[in-house]
This record gives structure tokens, sequence and C-alpha cells, in this order.
């Protein structure tokens, strides 16, 4: 079975520069993955090439690349800087995505927007430009957030522009069957990186520590290696959404 094995496999990974992102390369790295360490902002260059730098210390292989993922261009530009860099790609995890909570009634057409962009646009067209250039045997995923399996107000546009992510996974994880591709969304708890803070008040966020064991946060070093697993051993799972939140919510 091909694919259970990360070495020399060239896993893309958006939004690659630091927390998450960062952290599920360096996770790959040590079985000689070969990674493309995608970042948007000119402020996260840093971090992508500290990134990139690490997994090559780690026993991997690495470039960076830039890119606003919200435009199809620039998600094939990245596809193709893979295939310049390493010749073949078999693994896409997108961690793109951006956050926020308010009541409905107070979100403007501009925030609408700019979520459905990140969270919806961009993770569709990763997954759509990973299908047509994986190899047979490859690995898809997407972040998503527990909060699909929350009953909540104040994050309509947030959990709302990510939850259509499930029914894109839903429908291509069916189409790629017969090229042995499993294609999943990983779905974190509220996660102890500064993407979660801003959003939050003091009382909000005793209350996320409060709802999963031992009243802690989701930690990145919990998600990264579920998603390696995902990315190899981990291959049967298919048309997923695995929540991985210390009990946080549950579907
Ligand atoms: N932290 C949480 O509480 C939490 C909980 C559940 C799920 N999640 C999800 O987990 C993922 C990673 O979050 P994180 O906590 O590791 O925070 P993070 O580091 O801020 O990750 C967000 C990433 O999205 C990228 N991004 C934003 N706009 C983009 C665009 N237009 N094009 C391409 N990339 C873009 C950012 O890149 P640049 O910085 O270079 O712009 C950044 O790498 C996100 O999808 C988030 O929704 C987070």
């Amino acid at each position: 079975m091909p694919g259970r094995t990360l070495q020399d496999k060239v896993v893309v990974i958006g939004g690659a520069s630091r927390n998450l992102g960062s952290l599920i390369a360096k996770e790959c790295a040590p079985d000689g993955a070969k990674i493309v360490v995608h970042y948007n902002s000119d402020s996260s260059r840093g971090k992508a090439e500290q990134t990139a730098a690490d997994v090559q210390k780690l026993g991997g292989d690495a470039i960076t690349h830039q890119g606003d993922l919200t435009k199809v261009a620039e998600v094939e530009r990245l596809f193709d800087a893979a295939m310049e860099a390493f010749g073949e790609v078999h693994c896409m995890v997108n961690t793109a995505g951006m956050v926020i909570k308010k009541p409905m009634v107070e979100t403007s057409e501009e925030e609408f927007d700019k979520m459905f962009a990140v969270n919806t646009k961009a993770a569709y067209f990763m997954m759509r430009e990973a299908a047509k250039r994986l190899q047979d045997g490859g690995k898809i995923i997407t972040i998503v957030t527990s909060l699909l399996a929350a009953y909540t107000g104040l994050y309509s546009v947030y959990a709302g522009s990510k939850s259509p992510v499930e029914h894109f996974t839903r429908a291509l994880s069916k189409e790629l069957f017969g090229r042995n591709i499993s294609v999943n969304n990983v779905a974190p708890g509220p996660m102890d990186t500064p993407f979660f803070y801003p959003a939050e008040t003091d009382d909000s966020i005793a209350y996320h520590k409060s709802s999963a064991m031992n009243g802690e946060l989701t930690k990145i070093e919990d998600i990264a290696p579920l998603v390696k697993f995902l990315l190899t051993d981990g291959w049967w799972l298919n048309g997923q959404t695995v929540f991985a939140n210390g009990g946080y919510t549950t579907r």
C-alpha cells in the first residue's frame, strides 16, 4: 500500500509559517518528508524560513512559498512551486483560516466576504488543486474547527464559513475512491495560539477551558501528531471530520 510513510513524500502545507502549520511541518520532517512551507503575509516570511530551516535540521527537505490562497491563481502557483522544487506532490494539508466572533446583527458584508474567502473558498480550491496534482495514494487534510459540533452563538460567520468544508470533503473523498486518496478534516478545540485570544474575553477563555478534559485548551502538540497519523497509518479514515478537543464538543 503506497503512502503509509512520509519518506520522500512531498507535503504542501497551507499556512505553515507558525503555530499549527509550522508544527505539522516539523512533525513530518524526521520521516524524511519534503515540505512546501506556504505563508501568506509578508510578516510571516521570517517564520516560514525558520520553519523550513527547522524541517531541514530534523531530516526533511523544505522550500517556502508565499501566496494569498483566496485567489485561485495563487493556489495553482503554490502547487506549481511544489512541482518545480520536488517533481511530484503526495499530500496537502491546509491550515489557512481566519476567525471573527461577534453577533450576527453586528457582522458586516466585508467581514462575511473575508471569512468566506479564507475559510471556504481557499479551502475548496486547495482541495480541488490537490485532487488534480496529487499522486495516487495521496492525502488531503483541511483544518476546520470543533465549533462545527457546538450549539453556540457569536461564531456564525466563522463556524458557518468552515462548515461547507465538511461537504467538500465528503464529495471529494468519494470522487477520489479510484485513486486511493483519502480526504479528511481535523477539527481542533479552542487552541492555545495567538489566533484564539483576540476573539475572546477572560470569561470566555475560562469557559472554553472548563469545557474540556483537565480544564485545558487544545494544544498544537495535540493536533500535529493526529495530522501525521492521517497522512500515514490513518489512511483508512476517509471523508471524515475528526474532532480533537478533549471532549469540548462531540458528534
Ligand atoms: N487557534 C484556535 O483556537 C483554533 C481552533 C480550532 C481551529 N483552528 C484552525 O486552525 C488553523 C490554524 O490556526 P492557528 O491557531 O495555527 O493560527 P494561525 O497561525 O494564525 O493560522 C492561520 C493561518 O492562516 C493563514 N492565512 C490567513 N489568511 C490567508 C490567506 N488569505 N491565504 C493563505 N493563508 C492565509 C495565515 O498565514 P499568514 O499568517 O502568513 O497570513 C496563518 O498561517 C486555522 O484554520 C484555524 O481556523 C484554530
